[in-house]
């Protein structure tokens, strides 16, 4: 039976008593993390947001007895004197472990249920359980830690802002459709028979019309809406630290970020030198196969069509002689140690990564050379190859043959299945940088025509303007990502802030002026009225905590995730609605 509360209030957290506090009167309320009972003496850990203090039940029977009947997860109230611990019996693991509380009273304040799995970091249960109880998975210290440091990382965010000027504004939620290259979440309207608001899949024309209001400085911690296949680092709800800024150039915007990471790293030690570097995204796709590359470390892909020129291997012979083909490989330092049967996994893996077929070439350490094209192109081209690579005695070249970007987004596939083999991938390890020069529009053959690179609100290089309509694939965007680690932590771009550019690009996505209206209307009218030039840009909160937390999928750093499935496993939702929601919204015929 659980009993109440009462007047107690908490004198401590259980991570806060300490040597200095022996002889201390301390009232602790938590949860029994465990206990362990021993007859006539009872120990209680327990737990709070903070830590464990070790509770001591002994002398009095009637306390003990009413101690026995505490299990695991009941909410426990406790009054008692802190006492040192004897030297045998101190926990160094624990930052309360050189004392404990022995226990005047003990309070049940309430039961628990057996929980389905055991509240600590070690726990292996799968994902699906945790996030079916997910209130008792925020319950262990390491899903504790990680929301406590997204709140300090969100705060870090606000002062600094706050602190260069900006104002915090929130824009709506329910509203019309911003293009971001996802499906919408569509609400429909109970008022209005057949119509529907959208969920914002980011607040981009708001926060430009922000600009147009002469706010000047905009940001807003958001949540935004898409639904779009879900992987680690992508959730149907998520939150963007939306940032736009009025009369800005680009080196405005990477200053005001640069500053923004520095103060954002601080929250986990770590001093982060500025200015990032800056990647051509052309550079990114060739050097490393990839425009979010991770440069914790280095294996840059390396161009050796030239070895193969007069080469008598037909099929490397013919890529070099094929316009737009290429031969390129990764150097592995010291990789003339990788076994045969190492090598063929690699070659599978990248195949499944959608190179042809992969050559290796060993420079062994006493200078021989080995290679599963020795025969067809002999030892002096394969040596060649590798002087063109860079590689030394005791290095490994993996090389592959094709068409430019896919053999390079190939080896960059390879590349990143080289780093975890070599185990570069340390989570404590940052890499930072700008991509920059993105390509305005990407065609899409499927539907026959250009499509925007990030979202049609972008301006086009000056100096690329004069070829919109005769080379649209050669226009650059005022466009710049940052990534962090490989994962593309934020994007943005400086804006067209003259309507009959934003009209001309308009008619590039083949998006009519009819259309035009209809979607944007309101937008396209407001750039008339005196818009200043401003750019912005927006990072993912949840992508960039799980890499600061050093977690893998940002799952990890939201409270109430869904599945890959886009699923919430604890709530149930989607559910089915009843015949007299949908028939109120206009969704079901009226009978
Ligand atoms: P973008 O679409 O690049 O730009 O989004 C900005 C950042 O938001 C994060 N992000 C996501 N995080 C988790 N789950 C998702 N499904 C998801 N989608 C995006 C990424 C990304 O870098 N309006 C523009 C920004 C601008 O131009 O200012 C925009 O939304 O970290």
């Amino acid at each position: 039976m659980a009993e109440p509360l009462g007047d107690w209030q908490r004198t401590h957290t259980c991570g806060a008593l300490r040597e200095a506090d022996v002889g201390r009167e301390a009232i602790l309320l938590g949860w029994a993390h465990r206990v362990r009972d021993l007859g006539s003496l009872l120990f209680i850990d327990l737990r709070d947001r903070d830590g464990i203090t070790q509770i001591v039940v002994r002398d009095d029977e009637s306390r003990l007895e009413r101690a026995k009947e505490i299990r695991s997860e009941y909410v426990v109230g406790v009054r008692g004197t802190v006492q040192r611990r004897s030297a045998e019996t101190r926990n160094p693991k624990l930052a309360t472990g050189d004392i404990e509380i022995v226990a005047a009273e003990i309070r049940i304040l309430n039961e628990a249920r057996t929980p389905p799995f055991s509240i600590a970091d070690d726990t292996t249960v799968s994902e699906d359980i945790r996030l079916r109880y997910r209130y008792l998975d925020l319950r262990r210290p390491a899903m504790q830690a990680n929301l406590r440091l997204r709140h300090r990382i969100a705060q870090a965010i606000r002062r600094y802002f706050d602190a260069q000027g900006f104002c915090e504004i929130e824009t709506p939620v329910l509203t019309k459709s911003t293009p971001e290259g996802a499906r919408d979440y569509l609400v429909p309207s109970r008022v209005h028979p057949g119509e529907f608001y959208a969920l914002p899949q980011s607040p981009q024309l708001f926060k430009q019309l922000l600009m147009i209001a002469g706010i000047d400085r905009y940001v807003q911690i958001v949540r935004c809406f898409r639904d779009e296949d879900l992987r680690a680092d992508r959730q149907p709800e998520f939150t963007q630290v939306d940032v736009e800024i009025s009369f800005a150039t680009r080196d405005i915007v990477f200053g005001v970020v640069e500053g923004l990471m520095q103060g954002v790293f601080t929250e986990i030690g770590v001093d982060l030198p500025v200015p990032f570097q800056r990647v051509p995204y052309a550079e990114a796709i060739t050097r490393y196969g990839s425009d979010k590359p991770d440069l914790r470390f280095g294996l840059p892909i390396e161009d050796v069509t030239e070895a193969f020129r007069d080469s008598s291997f037909d099929v490397f012979r013919a890529a070099a002689d094929r316009p737009g083909d290429v031969i390129r490989g990764i150097v592995v330092k010291d990789g003339a140690r990788y076994s045969r049967r190492e090598l063929d996994e690699l070659a599978d893996q990248a195949k499944q990564g959608g190179l042809q077929a992969l050559v290796t070439a060993k420079l062994t350490a006493d200078g021989t050379v080995q290679s599963s094209a020795l025969k067809a192109a002999g030892e002096a081209t394969i040596r060649a190859a590798l002087q063109q690579a860079g590689g030394k005695a005791g290095d490994l070249l993996l090389m592959a043959a094709g068409p430019a970007d896919a053999t390079s987004k190939g080896l960059g596939a390879l590349r990143l299945i080289l780093a975890k083999k070599e185990g570069l991938l340390a989570r404590d390890k940052f890499a930072i940088e700008w991509i920059v020069d993105f390509p305005l529009l990407e065609w899409n053959p499927e539907e026959h025509r250009w499509d925007a690179v990030q979202h049609p609100f972008t301006a086009p290089l000056d100096e690329d303007v004069d070829r919109l309509e005769t080379d649209p694939g050669s226009v650059r965007g005022r466009i710049y990502d940052l990534v962090l680690n490989g994962w593309e932590i934020a994007g943005g771009s400086i804006r067209i802030h003259d309507a009959a550019m934003q009209k001309r690009i308009f008619r590039l996505l083949n998006i009519s002026d009819e259309e035009a209206r209809l979607r944007f209307g309101f937008f396209l009218e407001a750039l008339e009225y005196g818009t200043p030039p401003h750019g912005g840009i927006a990072f993912g909160l949840d992508r960039m905590t799980a890499l600061l937390a050093g977690e893998t999928s940002i799952r990890e750093v939201i409270a109430f995730p869904k599945t890959a499935a886009a699923v919430d496993l604890m709530a149930g939702a989607p559910s089915p609605v009843s015949d007299r929601q949908l028939r109120e919204l206009h969704l079901l015929n009226r009978r």
